[in-house]
């Protein structure tokens, strides 16, 4: 008899817990898959005689409704699983690329000049970004009211402790001097801190790399040879002069300028006509400064230059404004992926 056969089922369907997600999906196709028992009942449906068919009906609903909760009870229990075995993944769907990322212009360029002096025997030194008055000043031969501290607008943070953000890494030298014995040569990357307007041309914070050589008998000539080896790596351009300056902690001193040339509207732009760039401050390490860092200023003497990194960047990037090295906007920075 059909009813008692769909009865049978209608219990088996409800006793019927699924060990896993094949059983599941076994179970699901048995029953309402289109050859499954709930169809097949359907099509005997024919057959039954008209008396029963009411009965008949019912029980094939009560059978497919049992069948449907209890696939529904166990759904979220396979439900990743149904999902992966329902939507076929569309295998013509483009990839996702992966973004590789990009080193910083700053970051190219301050390496470059690190390998540079590395070279020759360069070591690197780091110190704070918060400095006493004496690294950033006193040691260097700048005391206390001395008019050349306005040279460099400072962040100034506390009095007592005395605190300010440094204007220059020349603080390292000092550092580096108090905690090293000569022969020094070092090389000092970091940033600095100066109370200015922001512009395309300056910024409040930026670049620096300091180099300081102390030896006994290091000369002028030192400086403006190694100065000339560095700009003929960086810049492959080697012919330089060095124009009188005033730095506090050097004596004599001097700004190095690169001959750049004129062979572009650009060249006549940045050079204002006249084919040289200022590249960086320079000097001999003034005697006081040895004496404060307890280096006796009769056996040693040494050399010690600065420059912004910034500007270096800018010149050979040709960026014109400082501001876009600061705002890390994806679509500049992408552009420097090939340098890595
Ligand atoms: N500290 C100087 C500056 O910030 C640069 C400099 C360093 C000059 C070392 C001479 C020697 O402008």
């Amino acid at each position: 008899m059909m009813i008692s056969e769909i009865e049978k089922k209608i219990k088996e369907v409800v006793a019927f817990k699924p060990k896993d997600q094949k059983s599941f999906e076994e179970f699901r196709i048995n029953f309402l898959g289109k050859k499954g028992h709930i169809n097949y009942f359907f099509s005997e449906f024919k057959k039954v005689d008209s008396s029963d068919k009411k009965a008949y009906g019912l029980a094939i609903n009560e059978l497919k409704k049992v069948t449907i909760n209890k696939l529904e009870n166990f759904k979220s229990k396979f439900s990743s699983n149904e999902k992966s075995n329902n939507k076929k993944e569309d295998l013509t769907r483009p990839l996702s690329v992966l973004e590789l990322g990009s080193r910083h212009p700053i970051s190219i360029i301050r390496d470059k000049i690190i390998d540079i002096f590395s070279k020759i025997g360069f070591n690197i030194s780091e110190g704070p970004e918060i400095e006493d008055d004496w690294h950033n000043f006193t040691a260097l031969n700048l005391p206390e009211h001395h008019p050349a501290r306005d040279m460099q607008d400072t962040f100034f943070i506390s009095k007592s402790p005395d605190l300010l953000l440094r204007t220059h890494t020349s603080s390292v030298q000092i550092r580096h001097m108090e905690n090293n014995k000569p022969p020094i040569r070092t090389i000092s990357p970091g940033r600095v801190y100066r109370n200015e307007d922001i512009s395309a041309r300056s910024h409040c914070f930026f670049h620096q790399i300091e180099g300081l050589y102390i030896d006994k008998k290091v000369s002028f000539s030192d400086l403006k040879q190694t100065l000339i080896y560095f700009t003929n790596e960086l810049f492959g351009k080697s012919k330089i002069r060095l124009r009188p300056s005033y730095f506090p902690f050097t004596e004599p001193s001097a700004e190095v300028d690169i001959y750049w040339g004129l062979n572009s509207e650009t060249d006549y732009r940045i050079t204002k006509g006249t084919g040289w760039l200022e590249i960086m401050g320079c000097g001999m390490v003034d005697p006081n400064v040895l004496e404060n860092c307890k280096i006796d200023s009769n056996d040693y003497s040494g050399f010690a230059f600065g420059m912004g990194i910034e500007r270096i960047v800018m010149l050979l990037y040709q960026i014109e404004d400082i501001r876009i090295l600061y705002e890390n906007d994806s679509r500049f920075l992408s552009q420097f992926k090939k340098s890595i």
